[in-house]
């Protein structure tokens, strides 16, 4: 193994795609977001390459607190990213009660972050969550229309942290891992108080910190160059990851940041007719049961 890459085994695959055309998303989801039907579901795809795979798969996972898993089915719908998410057995965080999968396509025309053409930040998600989800799945639909856009960055705490030292950013140290922040989501109207980091997990997003400190919030230092000073730095420790149709990034959203580069657009017919990349995102809930601490699945 020598990087945080792995490829899905072409019958596992071939499984993943059996079970997608037997069922609608809707049934999927339905049954993904109960304990003992997602097992089942589960179960389906069990087989000697599924359990290599997440052999694998928690393997890379430890080292890299992160995985790029490459030539999984590419669907025109949220089916193979739900699917291929079994893999980490956690629950699965549901949104509008009983939706897992959100779509996403970057649009020249929203200033909405998550599908803005602009770049985005080293964050994590939800970050305003009295509990944010412990994983972030991210499985691309259709890549950005032009290469080397649309890339995803990964900055793992640990090299984030040892980063700044070796800096000796200790300003900005302070604010990740000793000052009481606030941080509210304008758009989920959460906010949350506390120490952002320590050695182990963190939760993290700049805007929170911006829409806090518009609503009168202080920081010890001026936040700007705080925010610049760790967006540097987890620049340095990270490498862009370019997702082609079906490759999906798995990441730790307690253990890592991740960052999505600059998108952009191909129209077809102007304004409204385009071609943009889409993704699939969803969330879940606890750390990943791996086969060696799941008994069930070992055998
Ligand atoms: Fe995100």
């Amino acid at each position: 193994m020598t990087g945080p890459e792995l490829m899905l085994p072409p019958s596992v695959s071939e499984a993943l795609l059996g079970i997608a055309e037997r069922n609608t998303l809707e049934s999927l989801e339905a049954r993904a977001l109960d304990t003992t039907q997602r097992r089942a579901l589960a179960e389906g795809l069990s087989s000697f390459q599924w359990r290599a795979f997440l052999d694998e798969l928690s393997r890379v996972w430890s080292a890299f607190d992160h995985a790029v898993v490459r030539s999984c089915p590419a669907l025109n719908d949220e089916r193979a990213a739900l699917l291929l998410a079994l893999s980490l057995d956690s629950e699965f965080k549901p949104y509008r009660g009983c939706k897992i999968v959100k779509h996403f396509k970057m649009s020249p025309w929203t200033t909405e972050l998550s599908q803005s053409l602009r770049d985005g930040h080293f964050h994590t998600d939800l970050n305003t969550a009295q509990e944010p989800p412990r994983v972030t799945l991210i499985h691309c639909r259709v890549p950005d229309p032009t290469q080397g856009y649309g890339v995803l960055r990964v900055a793992r705490l640990c090299d984030l942290l040892a980063e700044l030292r070796q800096q000796g950013a200790e300003e900005t140290l302070r604010l990740l891992l000793s000052d009481t922040v606030d941080m509210v989501d304008d758009r989920a109207q959460g906010s949350w108080s506390g120490v952002m980091a320590s050695e182990s997990a963190i939760r993290f997003h700049p805007e929170t910190l911006r829409a806090a400190q518009r609503r009168g919030a202080r920081f010890s230092e001026p936040l700007e160059e705080q925010l610049n000073a760790i967006h540097k730095a987890a620049l340095i420790v990270s490498q862009p990851i370019e997702l082609g149709m079906g490759d999906a990034l798995l990441v730790s959203n307690t253990r890592a940041l991740h960052y999505r580069g600059e998108c952009t657009v191909q129209y077809l017919e102007f304004p409204r007719h385009f071609q943009a990349r889409q993704i699939h995102v969803l969330h879940l809930l606890h750390e990943p049961l791996w086969p060696e601490s799941n008994p069930r699945q070992s055998t």
